[in-house]
């Protein structure tokens, strides 16, 4: 198996922990695994998948059902320490017609993944229609989407929908049980306790999704994982200095934090990329995109050989910017790849497992919204109300919660940014501000940035975090935080 990693990793490809179990009872497992690179070869894809794999065998020795390897425990430990294991449904370019159906197919799939995780929490649950029946002051549990939020001095407004139809549910200021109605932003899904109250429903308790207490359970392992984001490489801004004192750090041999380093995450804006704002030629060294690349392909080629990188896309990164966002286009990995390094492209968001920890890794375009609609959040008081707005997301179990504001979404068949899986790490950039903390077990890190203060950052009081990146121990999740001067 290590061989099989080994060969495909240093010619650039990754090879899926499904495709790994087909390849290791093939007869002749690298003949097959070279086969499969050729024929990626003709493609420009790089991942050797479970799908790629049953064709070949079945066209030489027909299908084959995958067997289970108890007996390898100790190969398999091994593999895992090296092997990337990613969701693929996130690599892939999805396409729409635009039409009313897709959209409402999108949000049907949003609101039935939630209601599915809420109704884990609430137990017996009724539709809109059925609490209007309900007898005067008799209590359910609703699921609802949020359409729209009022306040008045003594309560709050919810208008919200479910497949049964449209209510309004009328939440008193005083002391309210479970999630507060501050909250909630328009299009999440949330569940109440309602009381019947003449026609109206009145809420009792809010409840958001959220996440169930995680038991950590520690591994022995001293592998760890880099993270970063928002490099910027191409701004006038770029504080190359740093990012070569960081480049030093991660070479030195003797460190055994850098050392313990296999995985390098960088989740997004790896560039600043061309006409992403108004008047942003005013702040580029450098102008084409292709040149900015370049230059980054130079920087990497400083990272040392046993380190794989990992890259999402961010929303400077030449690559289609409604989420989910696929990976960089293979054009532009062929820049990157000119530094001979050994890299992992994925999607944004991305679900990926290093060494057996599942890693949520998201460049942070939501975030915006939901610091713009809470009140009492705002971009220039990101010290504090960073970690509260992704923990937000954590509770409301879904990446962009807001439809329609700065963030486009793609109205695909499943809403792939719902958090449908507890991650033990949360990753997340964008906002150029750190943070590391803890919610619920899951360890949540936002990787600051190696750009200055922008004008427009400027114009808006954000300070962003300058030249740092998070270490996480994939062993007890332990995270550092390194700050480069
Ligand atoms: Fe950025």
């Amino acid at each position: 198996m290590r061989k099989i990693i080994e060969r495909a990793t240093t010619r650039g490809y990754t090879v899926t922990s499904g495709a790994l179990r087909l390849l290791e009872q093939a007869e002749a497992p690298l003949e097959t695994l070279e086969e499969a690179m050729r024929r990626l070869e003709q493609s420009g894809l790089m991942i050797i998948d479970e799908s790629l794999l049953m064709k070949l065998l079945g066209a030489k020795e027909g299908a084959q059902e995958p067997a289970v390897m108890a007996e390898k425990e100790e190969a398999v430990e091994l593999l895992e320490e090296l092997m990337i294991d990613v969701d693929e449904r996130f690599l892939k370019e999805w396409r729409i017609q635009g039409t009313s159906e897709e959209f409402q197919r999108y949000f049907s799939s949003r609101y039935e993944k939630l209601s599915g995780l809420l109704r884990e929490r609430l137990g017996s649950v009724v539709s809109l229609r059925e609490a209007m029946r309900l007898r005067e002051s008799q209590e359910a549990n609703v699921i609802v989407m949020l359409l729209e939020k009022r306040e008045t001095r003594k309560v709050w407004i919810l208008r919200v929908d479910d497949p049964s139809g449209e209510h309004k549910i009328i939440v008193p200021k005083e002391p309210v049980l479970g999630d507060s109605p501050e909250l909630l932003l328009p299009d999440m899904v949330f569940g109440a306790r309602i009381m019947k109250s003449g026609d109206a429903l009145i809420g009792r308790e809010l409840i958001l999704p959220d996440l169930a207490a995680e038991h950590l359970e520690k591994i022995s392992i001293n592998i760890s994982a880099c993270m970063i984001s928002d490099i910027h490489a191409g701004s006038k801004h770029f504080r190359e200095d740093l990012f070569e004192s960081f480049l030093d750090w991660i070479n030195r041999g003797r460190d055994p934090e850098a050392k313990d380093v296999k995985f390098l995450i960088i989740a997004g804006d790896l560039i600043d990329g061309a006409g992403v704002y108004p008047n942003q030629h005013k702040e580029l060294e450098i102008f084409s995109v292709e040149e900015q690349l370049e230059k980054l392909s130079r920087f990497l080629s400083e990272i040392p050989e046993h380190v794989r990188i990992i890259i999402g896309p961010g929303n400077h990164d030449p690559v289609q910017r409604a989420l989910p966002q696929p990976p960089l286009p293979e054009k532009y990995q062929k820049i990157l790849k000119k530094s001979g390094k050994s890299f992992f492209f994925v999607g944004n968001p991305a679900w990926i497992k290093l060494a057996g920890r599942l890693f949520l890794i998201y460049h942070g375009q939501g975030l915006d919204d939901v610091i713009q609609h809470v009140i009492s959040f705002s971009h220039s008081s990101l010290e504090t109300d960073l970690g509260e707005a992704l923990k937000l997301l954590l509770k409301c179990r879904h990446l962009c919660p807001i439809y329609g504001e700065t963030t486009p979404i793609i109205p695909m068949p499943e809403d792939l940014l719902v958090i449908d899986r507890v991650p033990h790490i949360f990753h997340s950039g964008h906002v150029h501000a750190a943070y590391v903390g803890s919610y619920r077990g899951v360890r949540i890190v936002n990787s600051g940035t190696w750009q200055e203060q922008t004008s427009y950052q400027r114009s808006i009081g954000l300070e962003p975090t300058v030249g740092v990146m998070s270490l996480v121990n994939l062993g007890d999740l332990s995270i550092k935080f390194r700050k480069f001067a």
